[in-house]
């Protein structure tokens, strides 16, 4: 069986405690966090920056996996390097030079991320695949947790991964394939039929009661 790797989004948990929360989903189970970036100007909701990074990082040793939701995004790349940053996942749509971005985040010595909305074609990932260590696909209008799973986001997803396929076997470099938006423990299999290896989920973990519910739905999403 495949692992699912799953990313909680931290969006759905309680601001207040962040550092708990961290501490807790991680002894539940989870592989990576996901940590979103809101501007209220690339997206219209305003979340958290590098300082909550940096006072979360010494609660878990796991990757964090941050998701800038920011335009312009460059200014921002070496502080959330600094504060402890091991991906960073700009938008295509937010970014005019794409391959310099690709590059900045690099220089730091961690993992660049491209994301991409529902509407946005695959076609954005020619030319910059080799600079390219994930590709997320949105599976819902980012901006906010909680909303449904666009359902004609599976056939992207499974087109994806013909493409990183395709790739890895003609240059042996792998991309991780991340699917964010409305993964929820029901359709986390299909979305893993169709290709995806990498699994943010919100409100589907941190809707639940505390680790032990956070550890029942993440074990719930792996025997999917
Ligand atoms: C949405 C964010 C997501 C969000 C997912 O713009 O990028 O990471 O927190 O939340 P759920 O899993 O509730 O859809
Ligand atoms: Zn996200």
């Amino acid at each position: 069986m495949k692992k699912i790797f799953i990313a909680p989004s931290l969006l759905s948990a309680d601001f207040a405690r962040l550092g708990e929360e961290v501490k807790d989903v991680v002894e539940a189970g989870a592989d990576w966090i996901h940590f979103d970036v809101m501007d209220n100007h690339f997206v219209p909701n305003l979340t958290i920056g590098p300082c909550v990074l940096k006072a979360i990082r010494p609660y878990t040793s796991v990757d964090i996996d941050v998701h800038l939701m920011v335009e312009p995004v460059d200014a921002l790349v070496g502080s959330f390097a600094e504060a402890g940053a091991n991906w960073i996942t700009f938008h295509a749509e937010a970014c005019r030079h794409i391959d310099r971005t690709l590059q900045l985040i690099r220089s730091f010595g961690i993992h660049a991320g491209l994301a991409l909305n529902p509407a946005t074609p695959l076609s954005c990932l020619d030319y910059v695949l080799n600079k390219v260590d994930m590709v997320l696909l949105m599976s819902v209008n980012p901006g906010f947790g909680g909303q449904k799973f666009i359902p004609s986001c599976l056939s992207k997803i499974k087109a994806a991964r013909k493409v990183l396929n395709q790739h890895e076997s003609e240059t042996g470099h792998m991309i991780r394939l991340e699917v964010d938006g409305g993964v929820k423990v029901a359709n986390i299999a299909g979305i893993a039929a169709a290709g995806a290896d990498t699994f943010v989920a919100g409100s589907a973990i941190f809707g639940q009661k505390g680790k032990d519910g956070y550890r029942q739905a993440m074990r719930s999403m792996r025997d999917e």
